[in-house]
């Protein structure tokens, strides 16, 4: 029988939609949040040449000493923190580094406080070890941006963990450093530990990117390849775990994950070393996309009522059209042949919108913005 554990878990929607999309023809995808850059040219040579030399066995499941090193120095370059690397274990991508945190930090029924809207899968890492969810709205007006005070008045006794994220999937919010402090300090009075995804580090527009590293060591802080350098498929991530759950956070790794695959774990290496600028034109080339569906979203007159700073998301509310917004989302598919995720996806703050990504070519984004036009009914 299927155990309670796993028929509390949710299905991933944005998933159930691409699977819709594909069966039908011509379809853009705003739905997915996949890159359509190629990982830097280096970074496929690399892997090669380190499959060529017979890098496909394991490795030790931290990691391979090179990569956390050079995982060490990326922390020191771009927020000036000093990272021992033994504070680091390296994962086959962020979700894996998600559930060695859950595995690490919970006990049956122990709380984890997060933000409504949240990313979709979230909730299902703390079901999937046995915890509970609970949730902190987040409104618009206030650019998603959680309020401190409401996480202050969430945590009690049962608190585990904060799980944030920054910048944040669906809304695109970028969280600065003084609600990082202050989210710190409000895990620490709990005794609890923010556990903070940082993927989407490198993909913020307007805003400065602070890691929670900046504020304190007693925190799970986990990132990835997958978004900064387009390496959604190479599965491939950290962890940095404080002094006191290194052990802990290596032997679940040991007996669950094993290790990342090795010849990746070199072009690891190689991605770290992207030359700054080559960074910079991705960034630049999804701002221009941020904006150019920004100022469509106005056009179609609907409410973003905020602007996403960062990841390659924004949520727009839907919730003065005909029907929920997953009716909005059937109509954009089924009569545009546009796929976006109904906001539900990502918690039930977000169920009267509708989150469009941008990781797609601003052609196909503007084709989209053409098309949503012409099905949408006539705008206030
Ligand atoms: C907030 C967030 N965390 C984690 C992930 C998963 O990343 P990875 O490919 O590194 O497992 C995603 C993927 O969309 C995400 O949006």
């Amino acid at each position: 029988m299927v155990s309670q554990r796993a028929a509390d878990v949710t299905p991933f929607m944005a998933m159930d939609v691409l699977e819709r999309a594909n069966e039908l023809d011509d379809v853009i995808h705003l739905e997915v949040g996949e890159p359509d850059f190629s990982p830097p040219e280096r970074v496929i040579e690399t892997a090669v040449e380190s499959l060529r030399a017979g890098h496909t066995n394991y490795t030790a499941a931290r990691g391979k000493p090179e990569l956390r090193r050079a995982i060490a120095a990326h922390y020191d370059r771009e927020y000036g923190v000093d990272i021992d690397p033994d504070r680091i274990v390296v994962t086959p991508g962020t979700s894996p580094a998600l559930l060695l945190a859950m595995a690490a930090l919970l006990d049956p029924g122990d709380e984890v406080v997060l933000t409504d809207p949240h990313y979709a899968c979230y909730p299902n890492f703390v079901r999937a070890v046995s915890g509970h969810v609970r949730t902190v709205p987040l409104r618009p007006e206030r650019g998603f941006q959680p309020r401190v005070s409401d996480f202050d008045a969430a945590v009690d006794a049962d608190t585990a963990a904060l799980l944030l994220n920054s910048p944040a999937n669906p809304t695109g919010a970028v969280m600065d450093g003084e609600t990082l402090a202050g989210l710190a300090d409000v895990a620490t009075d709990a005794d609890a530990t923010p556990v903070v995804d940082e993927v989407y580090h490198g993909l913020s527009y307007d805003a400065a990117e602070h890691t929670m590293l900046e504020y304190t060591d007693d925190a799970i802080v986990l990132n990835g390849f997958s978004k900064r350098f387009a390496m959604t498929g190479w599965r491939l991530g950290w962890m940095v775990v404080p002094p006191e759950y290194v052990d802990a956070v290596n032997r679940l790794a040991q007996n669950l994950l094993i290790c990342a695959p090795n010849f990746v774990q070199d072009a690891g290496v190689a991605a770290l070393e992207t030359p700054p600028s080559r960074l910079d034109e991705i960034r630049e080339t999804y701002r221009e996309r941020r904006d150019l569906l920004v100022d469509a979203v106005a056009d179609w007159g609907l409410d973003l009522g905020y602007t996403p700073q960062g990841a390659y998301y924004l949520l727009a509310d839907v919730s003065h059209l005909p029907g929920d917004a997953r009716d909005v989302a059937n109509l954009l598919l089924e009569e545009a042949g546009v796929a976006v995720t109904p906001g539900v996806d990502f918690g039930e703050e977000a169920a009267d919108y509708l989150r469009f990504s941008y990781a797609t070519d601003a052609d196909a984004i503007e084709t989209a913005i053409e098309r949503i036009e012409q099905v949408l009914p006539d705008r206030a």
